[in-house]
């Protein structure tokens, strides 16, 4: 966190209620998201868990370009289908695209033609799109999917996790908005929604933290219902006043563009330098990560034996490198690639540092073919990949 964080965190108002900390938080999120409700969680996962078990049920249908594991997983909890919706070139690891995050809003006015509108409580899309490999989502897209909403009466939400990298590749890569201010493009593409969920820890630049937005009096009346229940009240929601204060100043340095220009940058820095010496990943390298390609990576590897796992754990054990599989253990059959996550956490890493992750990756390339597969040993009933335990086979 930035200094100024580190100094509203001391400024931080603990009051049980009334406390000035969640004003400032309020007051910050509106300003760019421009939602009437705003209601703090502990994380964006417990936003998601509150906004679907108000709004969805048994049977029901929910449309994202790809949700995320936490996403994905509670909708299912509530008995709803999560269904991913990218672009046909979303799901080419090698294809170039400007915005292989969008969805295919074809295929979303086909399944609500086909499930019937009653059966979308509503439609979601993340941005950027994390299990799409943190691509971008253009703001056209936006439009097209939120008049689609419209049109059907349908909530339209976002997973707002990265909504500042997602802004900036906007103004880099679309045209109209070369000369607007991230922070502009950002307050337009909400303005296309009705709400959103939030993790404080990505774009919020804070340690903890979330929250919760809605235009709809009545939901925001259930949602505060329910976060008193599990969270806690309405202006704290499970967080302390200092981390309220701590998500104000970093949702508006979020979209501070010399902080968006480096971040893009050492993403693209260190994607462009592994793919020149043909290692597979997603293209373009994405806003927060890069993503191997497992399967074009170690193509010996079926898909039933974990090959995102596999190249994860030689990564960890060649060069003490802690990235994440997105792929057949953290979706099982809903997983279109097997990717491997290298997220580049925000304000930390140098050049060299990047330089460093470079060479063990090459170094893992050169001896890719003596990586062998993995098979489960233990598995949670749901989000199995956070405590799941896997065994090499060995030929
Ligand atoms: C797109 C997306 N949605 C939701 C979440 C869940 O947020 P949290 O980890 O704060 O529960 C994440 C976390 O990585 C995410 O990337």
């Amino acid at each position: 966190m930035s200094t100024h964080q580190w100094a509203a965190i001391m400024e931080g108002d603990e009051s049980y209620a009334g406390s000035k900390s969640f004003d400032h938080f309020k007051e910050s999120i509106q300003e760019i998201f421009g939602y009437r409700h705003v209601i703090p969680t502990h994380q964006g996962r417990a936003a998601e868990r509150i906004l679907f078990h108000v709004t969805c049920k048994k049977g029901d249908v929910v449309p994202n370009n790809t949700h995320f594991d936490t996403t994905r997983a509670n909708l299912e909890f509530v008995g709803a289908e999560a269904l991913d919706l990218p672009i046909a070139e979303g799901k080419q690891p090698s294809l170039e695209h400007p915005f292989k995050g969008n969805m295919d809003v074809a295929a979303l006015e086909q399944v609500i033609a086909r499930v019937g509108r009653e059966r979308v409580p509503l439609v979601m899309l993340t941005v950027t799109n994390n299990s799409g490999g943190g691509q971008p989502v253009s703001m056209e897209n936006v439009r097209q999917v939120s008049e689609v909403c419209r049109r059907h009466k349908i909530p339209f939400y976002f997973d707002a996790c990265r909504f500042a990298e997602n802004a900036y590749f906007i103004k880099l890569r679309e045209k109209g908005y070369e000369s607007k201010t991230s922070k502009q493009i950002a307050q337009e593409m909400f303005r296309h929604g009705d709400g959103c969920t939030m993790s404080a820890k990505k774009d919020g630049m804070a340690n903890i933290g979330g929250f919760l937005c809605t235009n709809d009096d009545l939901l925001a009346q259930q949602q505060k219902d329910l976060l008193i229940l599990t969270e806690g009240y309405p202006t704290y929601g499970g967080l302390a006043g200092r981390d309220l204060e701590a998500i104000a100043v970093g949702v508006q340095e979020a979209l501070e563009e010399d902080y968006l220009r480096y971040r893009i940058a050492s993403t693209s820095y260190l994607g462009t330098h592994i793919a020149q010496q043909g290692v597979p990943i997603v293209r373009p390298p994405g806003g927060h990560a890069v993503y191997l390609d497992a399967r074009a990576f170690l193509p010996h590897i079926a898909p039933t034996q974990f090959p995102g796992v596999a190249l994860a754990a030689e990564l960890y054990l060649q060069g003490g490198i802690r990235s994440v599989e997105i792929g057949t253990l953290m979706f099982g059959a809903a997983a279109k690639m097997d990717l491997v996550r290298l997220a580049i956490p925000r304000r930390v890493y140098t050049q060299s540092h990047i330089d460093y992750v470079v060479e063990v990756i090459l170094e893992v390339w050169n001896h890719r073919d003596q990586i062998c597969g993995l098979k489960l040993e233990h598995e949670a009933p749901f989000l199995r990949h956070f405590t799941a335990r896997l065994q090499p086979i060995r030929k």
